[in-house]
Order: C-alpha cells, then structure tokens, then sequence
C-alpha cells in the first residue's frame, strides 16, 4: 500500500514565533544551496518573515547573492511603480534590502502585452532556473493559494483569472475603495506550485483557523484550492494557535 505523505504541521507559540519559524526553514534552504530557486508570496501574513530575513542579511547571516525567485502572482494593470502592485511590495518588503540582483527576481508582469505569451514564458523560466526549492505560501479565507479561487484545478497553471468578490473585499483594506482594486490577475497555478520541491504555507489569525481545518483535515477539493496541496511530500503548515485552533487531530 501507497503511504500518502502527511504534511508537516508547525503550532509556534504566536505571530512572531510563526515568522520566526518560517524565516528559519528559508534560511535553512540557503544554507543547503546558497543558489536556491525560492517561490514568494505578497500579502500581510509574510512581512514579518521578509523583515527577519533583512535583518539576518544585514547581521551578515544570509547571502541572497545567488538566490533566483518567483513570486506567485500579480494584479493585471499595476506596474512596478504603482504602490499595490506586488512587484512595488516585494522591493519594499525584501528586494531592495537586500543583495539579490534584480535580473534573478520575477514577478509577473501586470502590464504584459501578451499576456498568453507572458505566462507561457513564466512558466519557462521557473523550469530553465530548475524549479522551485521552497515556495512560501499564505492562504485567503476561502482557501485561495496565490490567486488560484475556490474552483481551479490541481493541473492548473501560471495563467490570467478573474478575482471573486471575497477576494476583491478582503484586497480593498490596501486600496481607497473596493472599486480600485483590480478584478483580474495572473498567477502561478496549483500545479505549477505543487511541482516546488518543498511548500511552506504560512496562516495567522483566527479567521484563517476554519479554513486551516479544511485544507488539513477536511477533504482534497477544488472548492477549497489550499486542500490540494494534500499529499505533497515536502509540505509544511506554519500556524499561530488562533490560526491552529480549529484542528481537530
Ligand atoms: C499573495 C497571495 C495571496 C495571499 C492570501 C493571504 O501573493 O498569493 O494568496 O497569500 O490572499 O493574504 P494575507 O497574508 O494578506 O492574509
């Protein structure tokens, strides 16, 4: 009989801790292979973890001079320079702190021409850097991986969507209004994601605690797209107890 892998399941004592935690597992990462490939997330739920990750390159404990990276998604319509864009956080967040070279990072582009070709190109240049050794995931409350919605498959890949209202109303707290937040995106895809050698999905909070419970416990399904990462062999849940506290096992 196939042993099905089981996930990997951190409690740390509160927020910080679970930054902490994650930021050790990166750390870990380059430590094995300075010239690791990471896949990163924007959104609330990692700032803690890119702030130590400055503050380790800044004690001289971290070199990110060799590192590549892949972040998971992109509104389609921001540019770098427009503050929500994902391209404008991640310099904010880590790009600009520390000694990564700007050509080895990759974002999707919003403002891509083409955006078939675009994301065909991505997925190109996620396969020609060898695939991604950890990807750093947060999940939103309807179990959203990256911009993959309650319905994308487990085969799906890098590609534009449509953003649900769940997402629009829980993105408009960075934005003036819900009307400025944009409606479409590109992402990574289930499958693309799944195909990283080790995942790291990081929760906080006790809104994410119900759909922590699922995507652990409850059953694989497209309804909740954080539940098909079940089964991967290298995948580890980070968690506060608030976000914890709904586990049943
Ligand atoms: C961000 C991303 C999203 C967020 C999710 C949780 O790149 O892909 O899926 O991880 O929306 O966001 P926060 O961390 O703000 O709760």
């Amino acid at each position: 009989m196939n042993k099905v892998a089981q996930p990997t399941i951190v409690v740390a004592s509160n927020k910080e801790d679970a930054a902490r935690c994650t930021a050790d597992l990166i750390h870990e990462t380059l430590r094995e292979n300075p010239a690791s490939v990471l896949g990163l997330a924007t959104g609330g739920t990692p700032i803690g973890v890119y702030r130590l990750l400055v503050e380790r390159f800044l004690a001289g404990e971290l070199d990110f001079s060799a590192v590549t990276t892949f972040n998971l998604d992109e509104y389609i319509g921001l540019g770098p320079e427009h503050g929500q864009s994902y391209r404008y956080f991640m310099q904010q967040q880590l790009f600009d702190h520390v000694n990564v070279v700007r050509e080895q990072t990759h974002v999707p582009n919003g403002l891509a021409s083409d955006i078939s070709r675009h994301v065909t190109e991505y997925e190109e240049q996620i396969q020609q850097a060898g695939g991604i050794d950890l990807q750093l995931l947060g999940i939103g409350n309807n179990g959203h991986i990256a911009f993959n919605e309650p319905g994308s498959a487990a085969a799906s890949r890098t590609r534009k969507v449509d953003l649900t209202e769940n997402t629009i109303e829980a993105n408009s707290r960075f934005f003036e209004s819900a009307e400025d937040v944009p409606r479409h995106a590109i992402t990574m895809g289930i499958g693309t994601i799944l195909e990283s050698r080790r995942i790291v999905l990081m929760a906080t909070g006790k809104a994410k605690a119900q759909v922590v419970q699922a995507s652990l416990e409850g059953p694989a399904d497209p309804v909740n797209p954080a539940s098909l990462l079940q089964g991967h062999a290298g995948l580890t849940f980070v968690l506060d107890p608030e976000s914890a506290s709904e586990l049943q096992l």
